[in-house]
């Protein structure tokens, strides 16, 4: 079975094929980086704008770069949510009307269900049951996996999603949109020893973050000592990396309790902050420690893509899961409500 994978959920737009029996065929990936830099974060109504400028030009080069003609698809698959609606809007209009228009069906694909399952293109992917640690820019969470399509969340961030709280604590040392990729380039040059932050949340039991305290320890540390500073480059080197160390080691403290609680040796990251170098070392080392293997997704499958909505939709596909023509793309949407792939 080919599949059409279209992503357009927020900044991003994403389109793969791929194919069930020789896997990706094809990815390309448009970002709108430049379009929501000069107001620091993402205007909804320019995304929505961007979306459809790009979505049928990226249609017809994807299927290009595949080498197949768009009478060979079999299927469509598009993040229908959660995400921002008007962007979510275009994609899906693009996707129901390519497959009403060549006859084949269209499947919605929830958009963390596309990133969780992104490690999974990856050639030795673990087998199920795993636990899911999902660390994007809005959701970080933690989900018992015991089939494709059941999704028991076992954690959760209460307030801030890790990858927010990157970007909210780069942009309030001026680092610009988007603020997290800089952190961690910035964390790289920073003094371990400078600082200390809080790893919130660690000493009670349960699986539960928050990040917004950790963020705001950032802000009174940056307010604290910029005056006195006679090196700001070195000072907000020097908070990235304390405040990247907090997160990461909250995020492993959080993994190997999970692990442990569900009595399970397999663990996937997925998401935007699954790009980030210094978690994904020290979550091998941990791995290594304790005898539990750990899969990423590749690096530019982290942040959102269209791969992963290919191949998510692909297996729904191939369990015989599609929508009827009416259009319903949701801002919010549990997870734990999707259907289970038998
Ligand atoms: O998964 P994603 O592309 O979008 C959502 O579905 O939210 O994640 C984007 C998030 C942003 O917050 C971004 O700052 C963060 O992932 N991110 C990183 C890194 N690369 C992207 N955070 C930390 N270190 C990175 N290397
Ligand atoms: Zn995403």
């Amino acid at each position: 079975m080919i599949v059409l994978g279209i992503e357009s959920s927020c900044d991003e737009t994403g389109l793969a094929v791929y194919d069930s029996e020789k896997g990706l065929l094809a990815h390309v990936l448009h970002s709108q980086v430049e379009v929501h830099a000069e107001y620091g974060g993402v205007v909804p109504e320019l995304a929505s704008r961007d979306h459809i400028r790009y979505l049928l030009p990226l249609a017809e080069k994807v299927l290009d770069q595949a080498g197949i003609c768009r009478h060979e698809l079999d299927g469509i698959a598009y993040t229908a949510g959660p995400g921002l609606i008007g962007a979510l809007m275009s994609g899906a209009s693009v996707a129901r009307s390519l497959a009403w228009a060549l006859s084949i069906p269209a499947v919605e694909v929830h958009h963390m269900e596309g990133h969780l399952l992104a490690p999974l293109l990856e050639a030795g992917a673990p087998e199920l049951p795993f636990v899911a640690l999902l660390v994007s820019g809005g959701h970080t969470l933690l989900a018992q996996v015991e089939a494709i399509g059941s999704y028991e969340i076992i954690g959760q961030s209460l307030d801030d999603a890790a990858g927010e709280a990157f970007d909210k604590t780069a942009k309030m040392m001026g680092l610009g949109y988007p603020g997290g990729p800089v952190l961690a380039k910035l964390a790289e040059t920073g003094r371990k020893d400078r600082f200390k932050f809080p790893r919130p949340m660690t000493d009670r039991p349960g699986l539960d973050f928050s990040f917004s305290g950790l963020k705001t320890f950032a802000l009174n540390t940056w307010m604290q000592h910029r005056q006195a500073t006679d090196d700001e480059d070195q000072l907000r080197a020097d908070i990235a990396c304390a405040f990247e160390d907090a997160v990461v080691d909250t995020l492993l403290i959080k993994c190997r309790r999970a692990l442990q609680q569900v009595g399970c040796h397999r663990l996937i990251v997925a998401g935007g902050v699954g790009a980030n170098q210094r978690l994904r070392q020290r979550l091998h080392q941990l791995g290594k420690k304790h005898r539990f293997s750990v899969n990423f997704p590749r690096f530019e499958f982290c942040t959102d893509n269209g791969a992963m909505i290919a191949f998510a939709g692909c297996l729904r596909l191939q369990a015989g899961q599609s929508q009827a023509l009416d259009i319903d793309a949701r801002a919010r949407w549990p997870m734990e409500n999707l259907s289970p792939v038998e």
